[in-house]
């Protein structure tokens, strides 16, 4: 484990194992770097563009074993969120230096401080995450120390706030992609509720989890229809935080599939290869209630997460099937492969009875939403626009890249069923709105947004925060939303 702080100590005049500096485009050195640096830099024929890295001796006067020197592009665009990006593309080869030391922080003013602390020691931990469970090979080493530079003249409570906060969110947001890069195999809707368990245990959130005898006896029929295929029953899990006394709560769920195969409306192989990441949604919403309950904002919040594997197996629901939900609405599974509206149509009918103040839900949940946005952005609808930009705002402060979608609901007659109250599947076009449309239809008058996270919760290429594999997305943004909210409270 590596232990992050601040630090508004000369960066020139502290030991480390290697110094992280900042060069920019037409040869703007960033703070820190000494005239020998910018010479060493420039001999290397180096301009400052991003990308470039330089790693040399910490010359003569600087207390740094070794300098890696980053070039960070034209200094006019160099953003709190580009320093993230930054500090998380060169921290993978930081391990080896055993400290570490940046002073990308600095180049922002007072009034940014806080943010930028937090964002450089995020950069610091989601770049270094590594999934090793199933290595052989000795992982490499861990960095011991990390250390963000700041002024002396910032606020160095509120900064130091800022960076302990950015560790405990970047520590569940890691959390959440071990649990997604965890093959489904190893990872059944069982183990996500003992995981949830011991989770909430530690951090001192009450955790009830929901057999397949209390689904049934609850009336969850999504959840139980779509593990019906499954040797592996499915689970819900319910977990509160209560941090305002009886205030209203925000309540949140999050997709749950353990492994999406389609069930009898089955996947092609190649489609199959990810799908252990089709509890992404639920992961995040597990690591978010985690930091809250580290954080302890005065808010209230309540989350149900359904669980279940979407097998063929020979008891499997059959494309045709009418499945009761929870609340009593009755859904058409014409596509088994539509699957997640059926387990979030339960947990958000459950979380409406509650009457909570809003509804924010994240789901693995259509491959339309990527072909709309690509890998990286995230779909967000709503039925309440002013709600809906909030979390839009909030994913795009944290580099949770996130446009909002139209909730249009003249395609509300492309579910309608001929023998149900509705059915799980529109036509080819305008999927990820008629999944909106479907998990609309659950939530009641109560205020809700819905996250489409098939693109960003899982990466194959690998992104500007994640290496290869789940990535935690939404935890930042669901995070900030949270903490923002319990802030305005006061
Ligand atoms: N889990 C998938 C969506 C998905 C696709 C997530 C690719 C991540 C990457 C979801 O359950 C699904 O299969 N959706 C279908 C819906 C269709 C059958 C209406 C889809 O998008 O094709
Ligand atoms: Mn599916
Ligand atoms: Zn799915």
């Amino acid at each position: 484990m590596t232990t992050y702080s601040f630090s508004s100590d000369p960066a020139g005049k502290v030991g480390t194992g290697v110094l992280v500096l900042p060069m920019f485009e037409e040869g703007d050195p960033g703070p820190g770097v000494t005239a020998a640096l910018a010479a060493a830099y420039a001999a290397a024929r180096y301009t400052g563009k991003k990308g470039e890295q330089l790693l040399v001796t910490g010359p003569a006067g600087l207390a740094a074993e070794s300098v890696l020197l980053v070039g960070c592009g034209p200094k006019a665009d160099f953003t709190i969120t580009e320093m993230r990006r930054s500090l998380a593309r060169v921290a993978p080869q930081l391990g080896r230096f055993g400290s570490a030391a940046t002073t990308l922080a600095q180049v922002f003013g007072a009034r940014e401080a806080a943010g930028a602390v937090g964002a450089a020691v995020e950069g610091l931990a989601l770049g270094a995450y590594r999934f090793t469970r199933y290595k052989t090979a000795k992982p490499k080493p861990i960095l011991k120390k990390a250390v963000v530079f700041g002024s002396a003249r910032w606020d160095a409570k509120a900064v130091s706030t800022a960076a302990r906060r950015a560790v405990i969110v970047a520590e569940a947001q890691c959390w959440a992609r071990d649990l997604v890069n965890t093959p489904a195999g190893d990872m059944p809707p069982a183990q996500i509720a003992r995981e949830a368990q011991k989770m909430a245990k530690a951090a001192g959130l009450t955790c009830k989890v929901w057999t397949d005898a209390q689904l049934v006896a609850g009336g969850f029929g999504g959840i139980l229809g779509v593990g019906k295929g499954s040797a592996n029953p499915p689970r819900m899990i319910e977990l509160t935080y209560t941090g305002a006394g009886k205030q209203t709560p925000i309540a949140l769920t999050g997709k749950g599939i353990a492994f999406d195969s389609g069930g009898l409306s089955i996947k092609d192989a190649k489609s199959m290869e990810t799908m252990k990441d089709d509890m992404g949604g639920a992961a995040s919403i597990l690591a978010t209630m985690k930091v809250l309950a580290q954080l302890k904002p005065k808010i209230n919040v309540i989350a149900a997460i359904p669980c279940s594997e979407n097998m063929p197996g020979g008891r499997a629901q059959h494309p045709g099937d009418v499945i009761r939900h929870r609340g009593g609405k009755t859904s058409e599974v014409l596509n088994t492969d539509a699957e997640g509206r059926l387990v979030l149509a339960d947990a958000l009918a459950y979380l409406a009875e509650k009457k909570p103040q809003l509804i924010i839900d994240t789901a693995t949940l259509t491959g339309a939403c990527m072909v709309a946005l690509g890998t990286d952005v995230a779909g967000v609808f709503g039925n309440d626009d002013d709600l809906t930009r909030e979390i839009v705002d909030a994913g795009n402060a944290v580099d949770e890249p996130m446009w909002q979608m139209p909730l249009h609901r003249d395609y509300r007659g492309l579910i309608e069923s001929n023998i149900a109250d509705i059915k799980n599947t529109g036509e080819r076009y305008g999927g990820a709105i008629t999944a909106a449309l479907f998990l609309s239809e659950f939530v009641g008058d109560i205020p809700w947004v819905h996250l489409d996270i098939a693109g960003p919760a899982f990466s194959e290429k690998g992104t500007a925060l994640a290496s290869r594999g789940g990535t935690g997305v939404p935890v930042r943004t669901l995070v900030k939303f949270v903490m923002d909210r319990a802030a305005a409270a006061k």
